[in-house]
């Protein structure tokens, strides 16, 4: 027992410091994705939304599982909290950090990679 002590208490900071996980709420993302995201990423996510033919970049095909896979979960919750110009993307995709929590772009994230079916 006596050696086991420091591995729980490892395990214990790790638990408290991760939290619970966070399961997304896929309803809320998707009513916050067609309201702000789908004018120009376009309903299924293939970047196809009614302004994207007037962007100079157009948004990013979200269906392209292969493309996608070469972005970390990290990467689109900047872009989506920071904007495109932070990122060294397009400016046009602007900064939603005012517009929504923390807990509501982790959920975005997911329903932006949920457009990729394998
Ligand atoms: C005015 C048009 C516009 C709106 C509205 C918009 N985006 Fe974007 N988005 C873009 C553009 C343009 C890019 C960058 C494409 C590039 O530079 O390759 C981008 C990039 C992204 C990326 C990064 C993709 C990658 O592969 O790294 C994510 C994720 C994203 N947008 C999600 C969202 C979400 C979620 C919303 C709604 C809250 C949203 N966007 C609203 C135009 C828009």
């Amino acid at each position: 027992m006596k050696r086991l002590t420091p591995i729980l208490m490892a395990a214990l900071v790790v638990a408290c410091a991760t939290g619970t996980p966070h399961a997304a709420d896929m309803a809320a993302a998707k009513q916050n994705y067609d309201t702000f995201c789908v004018k120009c990423h376009g309903t299924n996510g293939k970047g196809d939304g009614p302004a994207a033919a007037t962007l100079s970049t157009r948004p990013r095909d979200f269906t392209d599982c292969a493309r996608m896979s070469k972005e970390s979960n990290d990467q689109l919750f900047n872009v989506i909290k920071n904007g495109g110009a932070a990122n060294g993307m397009s400016a046009d995709m602007q900064a939603w950090s005012t517009g929504f929590e923390d807990s509501e772009i982790t959920d975005l994230v997911a329903y932006v990679r949920s457009f990729c079916k394998k």
